[in-house]
C-alpha cells in the first residue's frame, strides 16, 4: 500500500505510437522515495505500468516540455497532473532566452560548460543569422540609445546562437552569469562572469540575456516561433561538409561543451548547429541504412529519439574521412584503446552511447547535412 504521507509526482504525458502511429496519452506517477515509476492509459482508463522501481529517472527531469524515457518509451510531459505537483515543482522553472553574439562563436563549448555548472539546461539552440530590420526589432527598447547603430551592426555581422535555457529561476541565474553589460565593469565587479572571461567592451559582451520573464516570453518567440517555418533561418550550408551528432546520452551527462571544445580545438568549423528532438519514426529514418546490416540498430535508433540531440554541419581540410578520425571507432572500448584521444574514446560509453555520430560514407555527407538542417528544419 502507498502511503499518504509519500511523495508522488503526477504528469500528463504523451507518446508517440511508431506502430500505430498515433499519440497515446498517460498519467505518469513518479515516487522519488524508491524511484519507482507508474503509468495510467488515459484513454483506456486503467493501469498501463504497475508501479516499478526504474533507475533512469529522476526529479531534475521532471519539468513541463521536458522529454523522459521510460522502458524505452519517449514520454513528452504536457502538463502537470495534480495540484501537488504544480506547486511543487511549477513554482521556479523558468525559461529564458540566451544569444551568443558572433564574434565569441569559437567560445561556444566554454558557454555551454559554464550554463551547465549554473544547472541551467539548453533546451533549444539554432545558429542562425539575423538581418538588419530583425535585429533593429529584437533590440527595439534601446532604438533611441546613442549605441544603437553600431549594436544593431554587430548582431548582424556574422552568426550567432539562439538558445532557450531552462532551469530554477533562469531568468536571474543567466544574467549573473552574464555580469554587467560593459565587459570592463564586469572584470572588476563580477570576475568570474562570461562577459568578464570573454568580453571585449560594453558591445562586444559575449551573450544577450532576457531581463524579465515576459522579455523571455518575447525573445523566445521571436527566434523560436510556435509557428512552423518562421524565425531566423539556420545558417547550414549543405556543401563541402560532414553530418555530426552530438547524442542525447553525451548531451544528459553534460559532455556538449567538451565535445565542442574538442572539435574546435581539432580546427573544424562548426557551420551550423541546432538542437533537435528527433520522434522514433525520424530516428528510423535517418539510420535506415544500418538496418539489418548493424546489430546495434535497434538501440542506435531508441538512443536518438530518446532525448534532445544537437546536430552540426562539420566543415574542414579532408571532410569527412578527417572528421570521422576525430570521431575515432565507433565501439568506444575499442578506441580507448586505440585511439583514446577521440571523441568516442574520450567521451563514449558503449557501441550504442558512443557520443557522436558521423557520417559513414563520404557520399552520404551532404545528404545527413541536408536531412536535418534542410528537412526537419523545413
Ligand atoms: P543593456 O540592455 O543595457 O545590457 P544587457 O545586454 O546586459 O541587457 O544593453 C543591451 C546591449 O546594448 C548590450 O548587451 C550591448 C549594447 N550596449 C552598448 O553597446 N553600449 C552601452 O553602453 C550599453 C549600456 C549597451
Ligand atoms: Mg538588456
Amino acid at each position: 500500500m502507498t502511503s499518504f504521507q509519500e511523495d508522488r509526482y503526477a504528469f500528463l504525458t504523451e507518446w508517440h505510437d511508431p506502430t500505430a502511429s498515433l499519440l497515446r496519452r498517460y498519467q505518469l506517477f513518479f515516487y522519488p522515495k524508491d524511484n519507482s515509476v507508474e503509468m495510467f492509459d488515459l484513454k483506456y482508463q486503467r493501469m498501463f505500468l504497475r508501479r516499478t522501481k526504474y533507475e533512469d529517472l529522476h526529479l531534475e527531469d521532471l519539468f513541463l516540455g521536458n522529454r523522459v524515457t521510460v522502458f524505452s518509451r519517449q514520454l513528452k510531459l504536457i502538463d502537470y497532473g495534480d495540484q501537488f505537483t504544480a506547486n511543487k515543482l511549477g513554482s521556479k522553472i523558468e525559461k529564458t532566452f540566451a544569444l551568443v553574439k558572433p564574434d565569441v562563436l569559437n567560445k561556444i563549448g566554454d558557454i555551454f560548460e559554464l550554463i551547465y555548472s549554473a544547472k541551467l539546461i539548453v533546451t533549444k539552440a539554432k545558429m542562425t543569422t539575423v538581418t538588419w530590420s530583425q535585429a533593429a526589432d529584437f533590440y527595439v527598447e534601446h532604438q533611441s540609445k546613442p549605441f544603437f547603430n553600431n549594436l544593431i551592426q554587430f548582431v548582424t555581422s556574422g552568426p550567432v546562437v539562439a538558445m532557450e535555457l531552462t532551469g530554477d529561476e533562469a531568468m536571474s541565474i543567466w544574467r549573473t552569469l552574464l555580469g554587467p553589460a560593459d565587459s570592463a565593469a564586469a572584470r572588476q565587479e563580477a570576475p568570474q562572469s562570461l562577459r568578464a572571461k570573454f568580453g571585449t567592451d560594453a558591445i562586444r559582451n559575449v551573450c544577450h540575456g532576457s531581463e524579465s520573464l515576459a522579455a523571455a516570453a518575447r525573445e523566445l518567440e521571436f527566434f523560436f516561433p510556435s509557428t512552423v517555418g518562421h524565425g531566423p533561418g539556420n545558417t547550414a550550408v549543405c556543401e563541402d561538409s560532414t553530418c555530426c551528432i552530438i547524442k542525447p546520452h553525451a548531451i544528459a551527462e553534460g559532455l556538449t561543451g567538451k565535445i565542442l571544445n574538442s572539435i574546435r580545438e581539432a580546427r573544424f568549423k562548426i557551420a551550423a548547429l541546432q538542437l533537435f528532438n528527433i520522434d522514433y519514426a525520424n530516428a528510423e529514418e535517418f539510420y535506415e541504412i544500418y538496418k539489418g546490416v548493424v546489430t546495434e540498430y535497434p538501440g542506435m535508433v531508441t538512443e536518438l529519439c530518446s532525448g534532445p540531440c544537437i546536430v552540426l554541419e562539420i566543415q574542414g581540410a579532408d571532410i569527412p574521412k578527417s572528421f570521422r578520425e576525430l570521431c575515432g571507432p565507433s565501439d568506444p572500448e575499442i578506441a580507448r584503446l586505440l585511439r583514446p584521444n577521440t571523441l568516442r574514446g574520450l567521451y563514449g560509453k558503449d557501441k550504442v552511447r558512443n557520443a557522436v555520430h558521423c557520417t559513414d560514407l563520404p557520399e552520404d555527407s551532404v545528404l545527413e547535412v541536408q536531412y536535418f538542417f534542410r528537412i526537419l528544419d523545413g
